[in-house]
Order: structure tokens, then sequence, then C-alpha cells
């Protein structure tokens, strides 16, 4: 959390920069997914990769019981999870690994410079960790961010509770 403060801090020395900006990036199926496509609904975004051994699996776990407790309403939620590994998330990659969540979740990905672009605007930080074995992981923020259906950041979403109260919490924004 503080990086991400910092990191604005860094950029705009007089105000507090927007979170968010132009993005076009391709979801698991093959559509184009832009932050024109965020408008009308709130969105739940959280970045992270494929290989991610824990927070991303529980997190995008948690954000599908959140859906599910939203009951037909959670469709009109766009929860989307953005590669910061755009090297091994490849859409079949992301089709394949977001197959054990709930199917409203678009994974985005795209080419080194468009994921560039979108950690930017969202100031996450993403970094690749070599390992022994020659492969390597990577150390990235773990915030979702809530976006109001203006595409405009309202808050870090709090997931760490029970599905209901965070669902009760994301229905006022729709
Ligand atoms: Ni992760």
């Amino acid at each position: 959390v503080l990086m991400l403060w910092v990191m604005g801090g860094l950029r705009h020395v007089t105000a507090p920069a927007a979170i968010g900006g132009p993005f076009q990036l391709t979801d698991q199926t093959g559509q184009t997914v832009t932050d024109k496509s965020m408008q009308g609904r709130p969105s739940l975004i959280f970045f992270g990769f494929t290989h991610c051994p824990d927070v991303c699996p529980t997190t995008l776990f948690e954000i599908s019981e959140v859906l599910k407790a939203m009951g037909e309403d959670g469709d009109r939620v766009n929860a989307y999870y953005i590669s910061v590994d755009p090297e091994r998330d490849t859409q079949a990659a992301m089709k394949e690994y977001l197959s054990s969540f709930d199917p409203r979740l678009k994974g985005l990905t795209g080419n080194a410079e468009e994921i560039a672009k979108v950690l930017s605007e969202y100031r996450v930080y993403a970094k690749k960790v070599p390992l022994k074995d020659g492969d390597y992981t990577m150390d990235h923020t773990a915030l979702i961010y809530l976006m109001d259906r203006d595409g405009k950041f309202v808050s870090p979403f709090n997931i760490n509770r029970k599905p209901e109260d965070a669902a009760s919490d994301l229905k006022p924004y729709l």
C-alpha cells in the first residue's frame, strides 16, 4: 500500500495523480477490453500473474465468492485480472488459468508495452525476481482497486471478510 502512494508522489510532487487511465488489452476469449469497457458498471481490478503461488489464486477465489454472493447483480460488475507478466500470460494461459474461477472474471493481457502502460497508470509495483532454477517469479502490488461506474478510482477494496459483507459494500456502486 505504501509503495502505491510513494510512487505516485514521486511522479507528481504537487498533486496526487488520478489512478487509472486509458488502456487496451485482450481478455482470455480474445475480446478487446479498454478503459471504455469499464463505463456504466463498477469494476474490481486486481493485478497479478498466472504463475503466482498463493496471493493471486487466493484473491481470485475471494473475488469469485463476492460475485457469487451478489447473485445476478454480479453480472453488473466488471472483474478484471490484469497480468503483470505478459511474457508468460498469453491469452491461452489466461483462459486455462481462469477456468478455475468465476466465469465473470476477465483475465486481461497484452504486449509488454501495453502492460507497462496500464501498470504505470494504476501505479502498480511489479518486479521480476529470478529463482535458482533459472525460472522467475514476480513481486507485485496485491491491492484490489474499486473503480466507480465512470471508471474513477474509489478506494482499495477489502476482500478479507465475509463475501456477503464485501458484496453489500459493492452494491451501492451498481
Ligand atoms: Ni500474485
